[in-house]
């Protein structure tokens, strides 16, 4: 039941000559972000979102990107918009250190049932992904009254000072603004190209050397007495796509419980069902002690948080976790409508399903040499985090190719491609430090949608790559 209308009829208008003007033609709201939008934030084209449904931003732009994993639900998700505009209604505001609500408290009841082990049982929300991952920082360093934290090269935790303190997948994200955060360290994660092993080495060697470097880092450089806790994204995002082997996920949780450190999980990117099970790390069958979370839970609303033991949890004194917008229960509505749907559908199904065509479908166009598939080096990920790497110039390991080693390939080439699909309607992402393109679609995306990619794709990848050709005989 919407509440009676506010009145403010006692708040005098200012006469005004004319209403404030606000800019609505694409061509100015592009001039003002141009001179007064910082520069620090990157931006893949100055295109103007303006609407959007399911997969569709407008009527033409198909959008594998869903803000980065966002709109797990599509743009304008019915039942997650309706849950929006009926808390709106009722209260958009309720201060996590002054009271509960109502949406709030649901949420944890409903994530409860979500999670992958019932020892996961205490919750704490916060706005961004990067406010979690400093939430967990605090809650590891706390209850195990240890300072140091390990954390995977490649991997990416957030852009807020100790998230960026615990990511490793670009320097952009903190150049320039040192000293981050001190006492934490850097172990191999088993992806071929960071470690410098050719592409074609069986998954147990990178498994062994990342095992061997990380037993190593616990005797050379931070003692398991000092170590509060191992960072791990179980499938690498902003690194480039590269899921975390089974066995490697299994020795690091030995390696936790032996020596008393937490292992948290950054499933930000990876969490509620975006590699077809809740949570990323189940494929490796790991209870981690920490999960963080954000992004696909509340389909665009800006909530994220962390999960943990009670026994770990309680260490933390009250007013030692919070913020002013911690758990804003609007936010807490769209997360409850976006977990209704998915604990009352088949999204698991989905997933996998439409999974199984896109990877089908890309090593399809990798084969066919003959159209371009020969630049792509690697078609990797798990469930709808799907990736390409491209033939990259600067690597020993990826550069041969039928055009001779004297034929420089260009760098980036996943750049190249993807402005390709840009032009032809398809919105996809580039990744890592490497040539990597990525697609991470809504999870509710159909049949005829990943069929339309895959069109977009080959054509995309047969222009490059003629283009390529072409040069390299000129
Ligand atoms: C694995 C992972 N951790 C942390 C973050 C940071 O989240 P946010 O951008 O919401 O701060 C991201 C964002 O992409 C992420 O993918």
């Amino acid at each position: 039941m919407p509440a009676a209308l506010l009145s403010t009829t006692h708040i005098r208008p200012l006469e005004l000559k004319r209403a404030p003007h606000l800019t609505t033609s694409t061509a100015g709201l592009q001039d003002i972000a141009e001179k007064h939008i910082t520069k620090g934030l990157g931006r893949l084209r100055d295109h103007v979102f303006k609407e959007g449904k399911g997969l569709r931003e407008g009527r033409q732009l198909l959008d594998f990107s869903s803000g980065i994993g966002v709109t797990s639900l599509g743009h304008a998700h019915p039942d997650v918009t309706a849950a929006i505009i009926a808390q709106a209604q009722s209260i958009i505001h309720v201060q996590c250190a002054i009271a509960l609500s109502e949406p709030y408290v649901q949420l944890v009841e409903s994530l409860l049932a979500m999670m992958p082990d019932p020892s996961l049982d205490s919750f704490f929300f916060w706005n961004s992904g990067s406010e979690a991952i400093e939430a967990a920082i605090k809650v590891a360093r706390t209850s195990t009254k240890r300072n140091n934290i390990i954390v995977m090269q490649g991997g990416y935790h957030g852009r807020t000072s100790g998230a960026a303190a615990l990511t490793r997948s670009k320097t952009s994200f903190f150049s320039g603004t040192g000293p981050l955060m001190p006492c934490v360290y850097t172990t191999a994660f088993p992806y071929w190209h960071a470690l410098g092993f050719p592409k074609d080495t069986p998954e147990d060697v990178l498994v062994d050397h990342a095992i061997m470097q990380v037993e190593n880092l616990l005797q050379q450089q931070t003692a398991p007495e000092d170590t509060a806790a191992i960072f791990l994204e179980p499938v690498i995002g902003e690194g480039g796509y590269i899921p975390a082997p089974t066995r490697y996920v299994q020795h690091l949780r030995e390696l936790c419980t032996k020596h008393g450190i937490l292992l948290v999980a950054d499933e930000i990117q990876t969490g509620f069902y975006r590699t077809g099970k809740p949570f990323a790390i189940e494929h490796s069958g790991v209870v981690p002690d920490v999960i963080v979370y954000a992004k696909g839970f509340a389909n665009g609303m800006p909530i994220s948080g962390i999960v943990t033991r009670k026994e770990i949890m309680d260490s933390m004194a009250p007013g030692s976790l919070g913020g002013t917008y911690s758990g804003n229960v609007v936010a807490c509505a769209a997360a409850l409508a976006t977990t209704r749907y998915m604990r009352t559908h088949d999204i698991a199904a989905n997933v996998n399903a439409r999974s199984e065509q896109i990877f089908q479908g890309l090593k399809a166009i990798q084969e066919d040499t003959a159209n371009g598939g020969w630049i792509i080096e690697e078609v990797r990920g798990k469930g709808l985090m799907v990736a390409m790497e491209f033939k990259d110039p600067q690597s020993k390991l990826t550069s041969k190719h039928h055009l001779g080693d004297n034929v420089k390939l260009p760098a980036y080439l996943s750049k190249l491609v993807q402005d390709a699909c840009l032009d032809r309607g398809l919105l996809t992402l580039t990744t890592s430090i490497y040539p990597v393109l990525r697609m991470i679609p809504a999870l509710i995306l159909s049949e005829e949608e990943v069929d339309e990619m895959l069109r977009i794709m080959a054509e995309s990848v047969k222009e490059v790559a003629s283009k390529v050709e072409t040069q390299a005989r000129a």
